[in-house]
């Protein structure tokens, strides 16, 4: 269902009302100009633009190293590509852990450099002040719980998470804080599906999954994981769309045949 097709831009509280209107939210991850025109042409609701550049876009293990300008700089790529989408951006490992002063710095920081619309921050209960300083200037936050990769150390595994009874009681509670903090939407990253749907319940603002099941109230993917690029990543959770990495290795082979044996460039492609 689709009730908000019609909208021109995406804001917070068009979130809101596609939950309470049953419309499923639409978000994909984008790190770059030309990626996010395509991706806002098709109409997506939301673009994060993730830490996950860290692992997709510069090829490190973690998202811990990407810093805080090169945050900005993926940001302001997407902004300047976006009509319709809210573009919602990651707060990177280091720049607002047990530091709310300089969690609001950063937060100022990607809203005036890069343009974009909303952070998103990792945590729940602990990170608590940072986010009331970041609301108070007006800056939106999104939750993210259940997998967070910026404290991959503490879990030492990329497993689901809060299959425990005491853990999911824990995500549940820290879900009613943030929401009661006042952040406008929360991420939910693998976690069981019912749980997951037992948080969109009882929760009123919008819960966006990923690998956590269709109870809840939009999904996000990381665009080159939906897009087949990386061919090494098959988790449970993640429908591949394309097999781009297929399609991208043939071409780059078929270019390379072409200049190797002299057929391009041919005549109609010369001056
Ligand atoms: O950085 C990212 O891509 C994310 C999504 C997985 C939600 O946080």
């Amino acid at each position: 269902m689709s009730v908000h097709n019609d909208v021109k831009k995406i804001t917070t509280h068009i979130l809101q009302q596609m939950k309470e209107d049953g419309e499923k939210i639409s978000m994909l991850t984008g790190y770059d100009f030309s990626m996010a025109r395509i991706i806002d042409t098709a109409g997506i609701d939301v673009i994060l633009v993730g830490d996950s550049a860290s692992n997709v876009m510069a090829g490190h293990e973690t998202t811990l190293p990407i810093t805080l300008d090169q945050m900005i700089y993926h940001a302001s790529s997407v902004v300047r590509a976006v009509k319709r989408a809210l573009v919602v951006v990651d707060l990177p490992f280091g720049s607002y852990q047990g530091n709310s002063i300089e969690a609001l710095s950063s937060a100022i920081r990607i809203m005036k450099e890069s343009g974009g619309h909303a952070v998103k921050m990792e945590g729940g209960q602990e990170i608590l002040e940072s986010i009331n300083r970041i609301l108070t200037a007006g800056i939106p936050v999104m939750g993210h719980l259940g997998l967070t990769p910026q404290s991959i150390y503490k879990f030492g595994t990329y497993v689901v998470r809060a299959k425990e009874n005491e853990e999911a009681e824990q995500l549940i509670a820290d879900a009613k804080a943030l929401e009661a903090e006042g952040c406008f939407a929360i991420v939910l990253e693998k976690i069981p599906a019912q749980l997951a749907s037992r948080v969109a319940k009882e929760i009123k603002i919008p819960i966006i999954g990923i690998g956590a099941g269709n109870g809840v109230d939009g999904q996000v993917l990381v665009v080159h994981d939906m897009l087949g690029i990386n061919n090494e990543f098959n988790p449970r959770f993640l429908r591949k769309y394309h097999n781009l990495y297929q399609e991208m290795l043939g071409s780059f082979e078929n270019y390379i045949e072409d200049v190797k044996s002299g057929d391009f460039p041919n005549e109609s492609e010369q001056y």
